[in-house]
């Protein structure tokens, strides 16, 4: 399967000093470490360095970056599991065993690496750097106290002194814990560095475009391209006093995916994101605004929406504040009954005010959420009285479904009656589900400007 032929030596292009991967097939490999998000990066670098890259993710590195990031960035399909096979019933890991010419691990657990020193083929990571006959470069990223313990220690000098694998040492400066220490993942540049230092002069191994990887075409067209679309993510908060706060379960899972599904398909992105606790998408496209509580969501959605064509509110806004907030920490001896007030329904006002707009004015295309509880048959009046287009109703107490999964099982109503039913799948699924609902809707809108409403598009 290994063409070792001279022809196929690498040779930087002429003018192209830079290029140093030009023809190679580079596997990125990413573990489940918060800097997974740099492996966004990476993949970049790589291909301007000429590289044909193709991702391996293990399944905790997908709770961090979705796999259709990976997949549009390299333009393969990411390979997410061991038995994983490819259209062709080639098994997905043994190809890229066979044509890469390096696999970087970036970042690479501790986890990850001490399944790799023992040689536990459990993820398509560790799976290809075991069949491969490639030089494999590892980049730790962990908390500094992991990566200064023994077991780690020994894990590592495993890697490097039985393996021959190439370290790239973490940097030490803050990192995601609050702590300080080494582990911070080395800077991309300093990763492709050891990637064209460990390949050295080697033959490609597979200068035959069948032999690697399939090629994907774009997941789904860029159908959003000149959209602007605002999306809310996460939980706000409503101050009680300077260190407590009312908060809730959201992690912004739901509003991240829809952004990055959003960005995929060629919309300008305005996320505006209250508490979250995953990595927001990277990359140019998104404008991200922070909003603690509801009334500064409020002010930040209604400033995105100026001229927007859509706004997703999948964040989950709080129902109540305090009625007053102490300037000073309350204390245990004085005691506490704390006295709420509503807080302003910001979809329902948006609602309200497109439903104002005069009938030539654009109007935006408003998506909601209904988080509920048991039943969903409140949600048909909920899309109502918050006057939205579509809302998207699921029941957070079922399993796999709302708060912190990354999964969920929705309904989609919307304002015409059609109510659908869709089975439990990944949120970044019911991301794409609902924005090809938002796509066409905006494309009716337009043509319906150009050529006068058509009587189904007529609102109830
Ligand atoms: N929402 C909002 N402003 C609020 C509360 C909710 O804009 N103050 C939005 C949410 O982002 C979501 C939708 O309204 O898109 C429905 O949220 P949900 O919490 O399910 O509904 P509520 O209006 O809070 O109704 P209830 O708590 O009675 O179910």
């Amino acid at each position: 399967m290994t063409d070792l032929s001279e022809s196929t030596r690498l040779a930087a292009p002429e003018g192209s000093p830079s290029v140093r991967l030009a023809g190679r097939l580079i596997a990125v490999g990413v573990t489940g470490s918060i800097a997974a998000y740099k492996a966004a990066d990476l993949v970049r670098r790589l291909r301007d360095e000429g590289a044909d890259v193709v991702v391996l993710m293990t399944s905790s590195a997908t709770r961090f970056v979705g796999e259709l990031t990976f997949a549009a960035l390299s333009r393969h399909p990411v390979e997410t599991d061991v038995g994983g096979v490819l259209p062709d019933q080639r098994i997905g890991h043994i190809v890229v065993a066979d044509s890469a010419d390096a696999i970087v691990v970036a970042p690479a657990t501790a986890h990850w690496i001490a399944s790799m020193a023992a040689g536990l083929a459990g993820d398509p990571v560790t799976a290809t750097c075991l069949a491969t006959a490639a030089p494999v470069v590892v980049a730790p990223a962990m908390d500094g106290e992991m990566y200064s313990h023994p077991a780690t220690r020994a894990n590592i000098g495993r890697l490097r002194d039985a393996f021959g694998y190439a370290i790239v040492e973490p940097e030490a400066g803050p990192l995601a814990s609050g702590q300080a220490g080494q582990g911070r993942l080395a800077e991309s540049a300093s990763i492709v560095d050891a990637v064209v230092g460990a390949i050295g002069d080697r033959p490609i191994r597979a200068p035959d475009p069948t032999l690697r990887p399939p090629i994907v075409t774009e997941t789904r067209d860029a159908d959003l391209e000149n959209r602007h679309i605002v999306i809310s993510a996460g939980g706000t908060a409503e101050p009680i006093d300077p260190v407590r706060y009312i908060g809730n379960r959201s992690t912004g899972k739901m509003g991240v995916a829809l952004a990055e599904a959003a960005l995929a398909r060629g919309a300008r992105v305005t996320l505006v994101v209250g508490h979250i606790s995953i990595p927001l998408p990277p990359g140019a496209g998104v404008l991200v605004l922070h909003a603690e509580t509801t009334a500064e969501m409020g002010e930040a959605v209604t400033a995105a929406l100026n001229g927007a064509d859509a706004l997703i509110m999948a964040a989950a806004v709080a129902d109540f504040r305090p009625h007053s907030t102490a300037d000073t920490k309350l204390t245990r001896e004085s005691g506490l009954l704390l006295e709420l007030e509503p807080t302003e329904d910001i979809l329902a006002g948006i609602g309200a005010a497109v439903a104002a707009l005069p009938p030539e004015a654009p109007r935006p295309y408003l998506v909601g959420f209904a988080a509920e509880t048991g039943s969903l048959d409140r949600a048909a009046d909920k899309l109502r009285r918050k006057g939205v287009d579509l809302l998207i109703a699921n029941d957070v107490a079922e399993e796999g479904s709302g708060f912190g999964t990354d999964t969920n099982h929705v309904w989609i109503l919307a304002a015409d009656g059609s109510q659908v039913d869709l089975p439990l799948r990944s949120k970044r699924a019911v991301a794409d589900e609902i924005l090809d609902r938002v796509a066409a809707a905006l494309d009716a809108r337009d043509h319906a400007a150009q050529t006068g409403p058509m009587p189904q598009e007529t609102r109830a």
